[in-house]
């Protein structure tokens, strides 16, 4: 039998007997290999994982054994990385219009914060919470899958636009601090090697107007294609290209300067699926419905983004084929996980696998309608299932 996502099609049949659907299955070798490709592309960059793409506690774990650190975005986030045993010197964070005791409480942990805004700035002087700052930086360049994940540019609340930068060094005079790091994320999914190494190469310009950087972080956005006629990035031509940026670097302010980025997406999302059963059919005028017992409750993307999940039939892979529109039980119209696709005419009791959902899948999941939250199951490297639900509560602040 086939496989899909890497996971044979009977691993995910005795996935759905044993835990029942529906049910997040995630890949461990997938997870594992994608950080080995990043490592071994990108030798002079630290990675921080992003874990906002998906905060599993046996997930994080496995990341932080690859020898890559964790990047928070929330106090609970970084609690959830500390607690899967990722040390202080591999986290980092970043938020945007965050409380005093926000900020306060991330610096406590140890991890390295880019402040967001000329107030944050101005509150870490003011509380006197170190005397080296990190900036992130909105520098004009954006990029991403949709307008809501664009995250540089004109439209942007994060980060400090490079117009402020004057000001920024004068409050970081005023208060004593020196500006050692500079932070950008333009934004997710860029599969576009070109942006990529544009942003990188402005952050690069930007950190040489600056006495004393000793850290720059490109952030994260490195895409996967979702839709069949995307292709992925060129990993081979853009670590090369940006080590070359790095050594250049490097020669001309010194060999001490470390680099990071903060990848989410592309660690976790072709790992993971979600499997849902198929609980009803129903033909209309425009539409075959194909109803599943799942929502955007548990895989927001397509109804917030209309993003694209390929979606497989695991149990039918002969027969005649159909269009047909994949809806969830969600009370609103929106609720719809794929329209119009061409596949093996699925019947009432199949199990679907919605794939690509291994990043944004269960970190945004809700308990709208009040239905509870998908459990998760890892395929671990013996081929075996293993129950890793957790419950987001324990960790959110
Ligand atoms: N660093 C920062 C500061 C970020 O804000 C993000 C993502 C990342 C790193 C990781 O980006 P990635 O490598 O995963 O692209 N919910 C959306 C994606 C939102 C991303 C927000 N920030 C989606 O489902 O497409």
């Amino acid at each position: 039998m086939s496989s899909i996502s890497g996971i044979q099609c009977k691993t995910l049949v005795q996935a759905a007997r044993k835990f029942g659907t529906p049910v997040y299955v995630y890949n461990q070798d997938r997870v594992e290999a994608q950080c080995k490709k990043l490592q071994k592309h990108f030798p002079e960059i630290t990675f921080h994982y992003a874990v906002k793409a998906n905060a599993n506690p046996e997930l994080l774990r496995i990341i932080r054994k690859q020898g890559i650190g964790a990047e928070g975005v929330s106090g609970g986030e970084l609690v959830a990385a500390m607690s899967a045993g990722f040390k202080k010197k591999d986290l980092s964070f970043t938020c945007s219009n965050l409380t005093e005791e926000e900020l306060a409480a991330a610096v406590a942990t140890g991890a390295r914060v880019h402040l967001d805004s000329l107030t944050q700035l101005e509150q870490w002087g003011r509380h006197k919470l170190g005397s080296q700052v990190s900036l992130r930086l909105n520098q004009g360049i954006g990029a991403g899958h949709h307008k809501h994940v664009i995250t540089g540019g004109p439209d942007s609340k994060f980060g400090i636009s490079l117009s402020d930068i004057p000001e920024a060094k004068r409050i970081a005079k005023q208060y004593g601090l020196e500006i050692t790091g500079v932070q950008q994320h333009i934004g997710s999914n860029a599969l576009d090697e070109a942006v990529l190494l544009k942003a990188a190469g402005v952050l690069l310009k930007t950190a040489e107007t600056f006495e004393g950087i000793t850290h720059i972080d490109f952030g994260g956005g490195l895409g996967v294609p979702y839709k069949p006629q995307e292709t992925e990035l060129n990993l081979v031509s853009l670590g090369k290209k940006f080590s070359m940026l790095i050594k250049d670097f490097r020669k001309k302010h010194g060999a001490h300067i470390e680099f990071a980025m903060e990848p989410g997406r592309f660690l976790v999302a072709q790992a993971g699926l979600l499997l849902v059963s198929v609980t009803d059919i129903k033909h209309t005028e425009k539409h075959c419905f194909v109803g599943v017992n799942s929502g955007f409750n548990h895989l927001l993307r397509p109804a917030l983004y209309d993003s694209y999940h390929p979606v497989e039939n695991v149990v039918r892979t002969r027969g005649k084929k159909a269009h047909v529109t994949i809806a969830g039980n969600v009370c609103e119209s929106g609720d719809v996980f794929a329209a119009q696709r061409t596949m093996y005419t699925p019947e009432i009791g199949d199990l679907l696998a919605i794939t690509h959902a291994g990043a944004y899948g269960f970190t945004m999941a809700s308990m709208y309608n009040l239905r509870v939250l998908p459990k998760e199951v890892l395929v671990t490297k013996a081929n075996t299932l293993k129950d890793i639900s957790f419950d987001p509560r324990e960790f959110a602040r």
